[in-house]
């Protein structure tokens, strides 16, 4: 029998990406090292394998303590090259990703994948319709970080609103005065803030921004109208929100109609020194027409958890700016909320080995396909 002669990703270059760090995702060290496994049961001498494409974290072991429940092991391949993915997947079982972009070629390669699970929310970078065409299920982690990136979005808004953090540069380097004039320190209460996407986020956004006092719309096609009103908001059409809205804040998923929805045309049909908040997907954006429209002044400050594209590129002209606040994806982030995205992705892919039902399938997969013995 042959076995994977590595297991585990022990790179020491590797840091947290995803958590603020760099990282070498399968750059640097190019350690893909992962042989084709012998047959597998969950019962037999044999194991079964899941392949983590890559991941930000320092290491695998509470996937590898819930994988040691069944007797299956995990298998870090830590890349985001395609060909070293077509390879890393080939003999998987079920496969976790992170950030790696799981598209058709590498679903194809999988031989027995039973599941495909993100580490996180949004499915933006997997191929849903390539694995439905598989039979492979693709799970998502619906519910891990709703109160982390709620509460980051209001960090960011009362950052922008109360100019946070420019007025501690000015502290930090020896001032001791208004760095802006007054009539850009505002007021929830005064304000009218758009809400894009009424889902899990979207909607402990709603209830956090109500709570300051301020008349709050929401955008979301799929939401009901008496809902958003239960929550002390107004439904809206997109240009209706776009055209009336001091702040317009983004918790939609990145989808072929929501891709650049923020651009230079809808920029212009929203009010002159409106704020612009994005903690949902970089692409939902266009950064040439906001940076314009930043340049211009029509657009008077954003928020930026996401980009396009991300990390952000050096000397991109959105960088260096008092009135954007940015940050490297990271508004998903506590300890309990990392705990237990992990926790919950290896859970689905164990359950995946066991034939169980998964409970956050995103394509629409019912009937999973037979994999070869
Ligand atoms: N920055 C981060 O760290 C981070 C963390 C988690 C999630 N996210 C992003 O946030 C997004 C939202 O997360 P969620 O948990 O609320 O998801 P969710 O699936 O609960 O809700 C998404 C909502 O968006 C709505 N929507 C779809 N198309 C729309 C459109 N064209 N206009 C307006 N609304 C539309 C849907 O109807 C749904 O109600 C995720 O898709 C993910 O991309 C980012």
């Amino acid at each position: 029998m042959r076995v994977p002669r590595r297991l585990q990703h022990n790179c020491r270059q590797f840091t947290l990406p995803h958590l603020g760090g760099g990282g070498c995702a399968g750059r640097k060290c190019g350690h893909v090292d992962l042989q084709p496994a012998a047959r597998r049961t969950l019962t037999g001498t044999t194991r079964m394998n899941i392949v983590v494409t890559d991941h930000s974290f320092s290491d695998l072991a509470i996937e590898e303590a819930v994988a040691a429940r069944v007797g299956a092991r995990i298998l870090a391949a830590q890349t985001k090259h395609p060909a070293r993915l077509v390879e890393a997947v080939a003999d998987a079982d079920a496969v976790i990703t992170q950030f790696a972009p799981v598209n058709a070629d590498v679903i194809a390669a999988m031989r027995r994948a039973r599941a495909i699970v993100r580490y996180g929310i949004g499915v933006d970078n997997v191929d849903l319709a390539a694995a439905k065409a598989r039979g492979i299920p693709v799970c998502n982690v619906p519910d891990y970080c709703i109160d982390e990136v709620a509460d980051h979005t209001l960090a960011f808004i009362l950052a922008l609103t109360r100019q946070v953090v420019p007025q501690s540069r000015l502290v930090h380097e020896g001032g001791w005065k208004l760095v802006a004039p007054p009539a850009s320190f505002r007021t929830l209460a005064g304000m009218t803030c758009g809400v894009v996407g009424f889902g899990r986020i979207g909607r402990a956004v709603v209830r956090r921004l109500v709570a300051f006092g301020g008349r709050v719309l929401v955008s979301d096609p799929a939401a009901a109208a008496e809902a958003i009103g239960a929550h002390g908001a107004e439904p809206v059409t997109l240009p209706a929100l776009l055209a009336t809205s001091d702040l317009v804040t983004l918790h939609c998923p990145s989808l072929p109609e929501t891709k650049g929805m923020i651009n230079g045309t809808t920029l212009a049909t929203m009010r002159r020194g409106a704020i612009v908040v994005n903690l949902s997907r970089g692409d939902l954006v266009d950064p040439d027409a906001l940076v314009g429209a930043l340049d211009s002044g029509h657009v008077a400050g954003a928020a930026l958890d996401v980009f396009l594209p991300e990390p952000i590129p050096a000397k991109h002209p959105i960088l260096g700016r008092d009135n954007v606040i940015l940050a490297p994806h990271v508004a998903s982030v506590s300890a309990a909320a990392v705990q237990r995205l992990r926790t919950t992705a290896a859970e689905l892919a164990v359950a995946s080995l066991r034939g169980a039902p998964l409970p956050s399938i995103v394509n629409g997969v019912t009937t999973v396909r037979a994999v070869p013995a």
